[in-house]
């Protein structure tokens, strides 16, 4: 895991990390199986299912089973010396302070966003990278051999995690929550379609981006990997295990970073994700409302039809998408 940098932003109030994400799923093995398979490292904790990443112990996501696929909440990390100006911002606001869902224990504050998702500010290590996450394009010298034999092609485990795409209603309305009560700030958006939102206080393009839906979901979780080899090989390791239906691979316009997709069994995906764009605290991005046609990709096959449908919202609604 990058570790994090001394920088920080004196002045402004912001979250500095997507610290991690829950999600229920109706079958915990088949999860683990999924994530495992993917690079990362599921691991028991009790009823849940941590997901680490190799040589890490920070918990990045936390799976529970429950009925069907839902996103529980997001964790956001936030400075010991930021909590008490939060809790007085969230109070002042008028925002109801709520308990920790059942099961989880946890004295960070718990509020809903005005789509209804169940977000947590906890005091805990900066866990978004400090500086560009490196990045290998090396070659080799005419007479050597670049690539290695398929039997001797690593297994890929992903870094860490980037960033969480999460369905909204009302885009423009969620770039405002995120901003006047977590901190964070608009990096890009494509009119009222989707939105990326990166930390005050140094951290990639996104760390959540938002697309339009008439419920709220988890799309994807992203998880970053060293190179473009990797992201090939990455999907390769999925296809080999039986998960071969995603997208990719491609680059994005917003973010920069190179992509493949791996649908998970309940029809959202993991990102294999290389060198986004990073944006340090001392840096004044400029965002920027694109085009439709710079909302996706650079280049890279069709996206699939259905990529962007919320199956959260289908399960609860039965029809209703909007994926516009
Ligand atoms: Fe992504």
């Amino acid at each position: 895991m990058t570790q994090a940098a001394p920088k920080r932003l004196p002045e402004g109030l912001g979250v500095h990390s997507l610290d991690h994400f829950a999600l229920s799923v109706p079958d915990l093995p088949a999860a683990g199986a999924f994530y495992g398979a993917f690079g990362l490292e599921p691991r028991a904790d009790g009823a849940k299912l941590g997901l680490y990443t190799a040589g890490s112990e920070h918990c990045w996501g936390v799976l529970t089973e429950g009925p069907r696929k839902q996103l529980q909440y997001i964790a956001f990390g936030a400075f010991a010396d930021d909590f008490p100006r939060f809790r007085d911002r969230i109070d002042q606001s008028g925002i109801e302070r709520l308990d920790p869902p059942p099961g989880f224990d946890s004295d960070g504050l718990w509020i809903r966003d005005l789509n209804g998702t169940l977000l947590e500010v906890r005091v805990a290590e900066k866990s978004s990278p400090g500086r560009k996450a490196p990045f290998d394009c090396s070659s080799v010298p005419g007479g050597e051999r670049g690539a290695p034999y398929r039997s001797t092609a690593p297994r890929i485990q992903p870094r860490r995690l980037s960033h969480v795409l999460v369905f909204t209603a009302d885009v423009g309305k969620t770039i405002a929550f995120y901003r006047d009560v977590l901190g964070l700030r608009l990096s890009d958006r494509c009119g009222n379609s989707i939105a990326f939102m990166h930390g005050i206080h140094g951290s990639d393009h996104h760390m959540i981006a938002f697309a339009r839906s008439n419920a709220p979901g988890l799309h994807h979780c992203s998880w970053d990997v060293g190179s473009v080899n990797e992201i090939g090989l990455g999907a390769m390791q999925m296809a080999a295990a039986g998960f071969s239906a995603g997208w990719g691979m491609g680059r994005h316009v917003l973010g920069s970073n190179y992509f493949h997709y791996v649908r998970d069994p309940w029809e959202s995906y993991s990102e294999y994700s290389a060198d986004i764009d990073y944006i340090p605290a001392d840096v004044d991005w400029q965002s920027s409302d694109h085009p439709p046609e710079d909302a996706m990709h650079l280049w890279g096959p069709e996206m699939p039809g259905g990529f962007v449908i919320n199956y959260e919202a289908t399960q609860i609604a039965g029809s209703g998408l909007d994926s516009r």
